[in-house]
């Protein structure tokens, strides 16, 4: 068997989480590859709605594996309150939730540091979640980190000392005031003690190698599913950078975040929203700031997973969508919160821009420092509401149109449909 790939082709938040939860029944293990705490994945079912930021989103089938794979970042203290969330809704996961033990750790100081650091930016901010994900990831690739296996040996406590007190000088750069940044809501120390108390968590989850868990596990014929984290236009090579998050969110991030060879890698599923979000800062090409835009966001709900802020909303960039479809390969399309934009008297899509007085289909190199122009397609809009709808053939004709449209001009199928955040309201087509 091949692992499948289902991953976000925007910036975060496309809907990532509800379709692997729809997916899951399909596959014995559900593994996250990249990113950490700085994700919200939203799944509802049965009136219940759970934000999960580090768990995979697979959790739900107690049939399946769930792996937190060596490329995520986890942070105990994060980890924990997902853990209690699932516990009070009479869940016992930590049978089926294993954890690399190659996966590092975002320490206390991590997050300080995020801090810090986009204070420092002042406007420039890239509107980090302050998750503590660049200076954890950066500690990583500088060969400073610290990871859950590091927590079994002897040399953990040394290893904590001395990354804290590099954090610590690293901060003082920056500011002085440093210990006064609150976490959490609490003083450094305060956070710092719980996050101590919490590693007793992680000692008592199972640790697995993912590289030979998984490896044996295509042996054995079993179907995997990789989840990604936030969204291709946020991977730190192929996003809007700076503006970006510090992982590779595309589909070549599964082989290097879960120990997967390339030619073991099946389907890619490349989902999106019927429109554009983007949290945080950084450039966004079709960005409303009309009524049109208000509206998105109203009838969308979109405001953060993870941090509650509202999300900015636009028209569906296609120079965005083909440009992520072509980096990670997508097989299927998945188009999510299709039930949003029932009611537009027009709904737009951008199919080209210009930018220095020319017409270009392409992502220029530094979106935020020229200025990129949609040029828009306008299509009749729909007035039907979707939520309830089951099949293809019931869905309005001018939706369907404003489908093949798409399809057509990505050229891969869209293979589903998402009409509202419910499991159940999803259309396969
Ligand atoms: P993820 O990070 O990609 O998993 O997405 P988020 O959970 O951050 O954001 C997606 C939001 O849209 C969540 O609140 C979902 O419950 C919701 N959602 C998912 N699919 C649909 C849909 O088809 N229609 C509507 N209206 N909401 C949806
Ligand atoms: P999911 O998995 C949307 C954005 C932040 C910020 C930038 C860098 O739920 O789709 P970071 O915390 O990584 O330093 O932030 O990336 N961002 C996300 N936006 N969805 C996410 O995850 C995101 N994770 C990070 O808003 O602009
Ligand atoms: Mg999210």
């Amino acid at each position: 068997m091949k692992t499948d790939v289902l991953l976000g082709l925007q910036w975060g938040d496309e809907g990532k989480g509800k379709i692997v939860d729809v997916l899951t029944p399909q596959y014995d293990i559900v593994a996250r590859f990249q990113g950490g705490p700085n994700a919200g994945h939203t799944i509802e079912f049965e009136d219940k709605k759970f934000v999960l930021h580090t768990i995979p989103s697979g959790i739900f089938n107690p049939k399946s594996i769930n792996i937190i794979g060596n490329g995520v970042l986890v942070d105990p203290f994060i980890l924990d309150k997902e853990l209690k969330r699932l516990k009070t809704s009479g869940m016992d996961v930590t049978k089926n939730l294993f954890i690399s033990r190659k996966a590092h750790l975002i320490l206390p100081t991590h997050r300080l540091l995020d801090t810090v650091y986009e204070r420092a930016k002042g406007e420039k901010k890239i509107g980090s979640t302050l998750k503590g994900i660049g200076p954890a990831y950066t500690d990583k690739t500088s060969r400073n980190g610290i990871r859950v296996g590091d927590l079994e040996t002897e040399q953990f406590q040394e290893s904590y000392s001395e990354a804290q007190n590099r954090h610590f000088k690293l901060a003082s750069l920056y500011d002085k005031n440093y210990l006064k940044v609150e976490i959490e809501g609490l003083p450094f120390a305060q956070y710092e003690a719980l996050w101590l108390e919490k590693l007793q968590l992680i000692k008592g989850l199972k640790k697995i190698d993912s590289e030979y868990y998984l490896a044996e596990a295509l042996k054995e014929n079993k179907k995997i599913l990789a989840e990604g984290a936030q969204g291709t236009m946020l991977d730190v090579d192929f996003g809007s950078y700076p503006f970006v998050t510090s992982s590779n969110t595309t589909s070549a991030g599964v082989c290097n975040g879960l120990g997967l060879a390339p030619s073991t890698i099946g389907s890619i599923f490349g989902i999106f929203k019927a429109y554009c979000t983007r949290v945080g800062s950084g450039p966004f090409p079709t960005e409303l700031f009309d009524d049109s835009g208000k509206e998105l966001q109203v009838k969308g709900n979109e405001f953060g997973a993870t941090t509650g802020r509202p999300r900015r909303c636009g028209w569906l960039d296609l120079p965005a969508l083909k440009y992520a479809v072509m980096i990670n390969g997508v097989t299927e399309l998945m188009m999510m919160k299709a039930d949003v934009l029932s009611g537009f008297d027009e709904v737009k899509v951008a199919t080209h821009y210009i930018v220095d007085g020319k017409e270009t289909n392409k992502i220029p190199f530094s979106c935020n420092q020229v200025v990129v122009e949609p040029v828009y397609q306008t299509f009749p809009g729909w007035q039907e509401n979707l939520t309830e709808v089951k099949t293809f053939d019931d869905l309005p004709e001018n939706f369907k149109n404003y489908i093949r449209f798409i399809e057509s001009e990505v050229g891969v199928p869209i293979k589903l449909v998402s009409v509202g955040p419910d499991r159940e309201q999803t259309i396969l087509l």
